[in-house]
């Protein structure tokens, strides 16, 4: 039921991404990152508050976790903003999103915090799958391979003449690494 309600509410959310984006990963990358970054705040939060509330330790590893988790996540949007600006609409779009999507998680988590790490885990899995398509089309050439932006070379380490393909490279690891993270909370937290 749990696994169920998670796969149909990625399809319906990747369904809402291809039509809007289609093969603009740029514009589609800054977008869904707005979004990425909203679970790990609001499930690191949930979790210091319970934390709080219960006067018990032992949360500290979980919470960091997450709230790294979106971190991350925030800054892969300051990379791919400099490689896409988004139009009126788009912003528009974020606006919205963050408000709903953000309202509908800390629900959803409230009411079953596993089937909410469930659905962020395949919706990491898409984002792999998403940035191997992107990064499929600046290998052939159709998206130019443009310097990565200096902020992500310091934060990934990356050598000073790194491209884009580097890039995505590095946030598709980071990407696959929270899908990991997420199944493995899915299978039920210490507390
Ligand atoms: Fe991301
Ligand atoms: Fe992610």
């Amino acid at each position: 039921m749990r696994k169920i309600f998670a796969r149909s509410m990625t399809r319906f959310f990747r369904f809402v991404a291809d039509t809007f984006f289609a093969k603009r990963y740029g514009h589609r990358a800054v977008v869904l990152e707005t979004v990425a970054g909203v679970p790990g705040m609001v499930a690191g939060m949930l979790l210091h508050f319970t934390s709080l509330r219960k006067m018990k330790t032992g949360y500290g590893a979980t919470i960091r976790e997450l709230l790294s988790e979106a971190e991350n996540e925030r800054m892969h949007l300051m990379f791919f903003i400099e490689i896409a600006q988004p139009n009126f609409f788009e912003r528009m779009l974020v606006v919205i999103a963050q408000i709903s999507f953000g309202l509908f998680y800390l629900l959803l988590y409230l009411i079953d915090y596993k089937t909410a790490h469930k659905m962020i885990a395949y919706f990491e899995e898409e984002a792999v799958l998403s940035y191997t398509e992107y990064l499929a089309l600046v290998e052939s050439g159709v998206t130019e391979n443009v310097a990565a932006p200096k902020l992500a070379i310091d934060y990934y380490g990356m050598k000073p003449e790194a491209r884009l393909i580097d890039l995505i490279q590095h946030v598709r690891a980071d990407e696959q690494h929270h899908s990991e993270v997420n199944h493995r909370f899915a299978e039920g937290r210490d507390f």
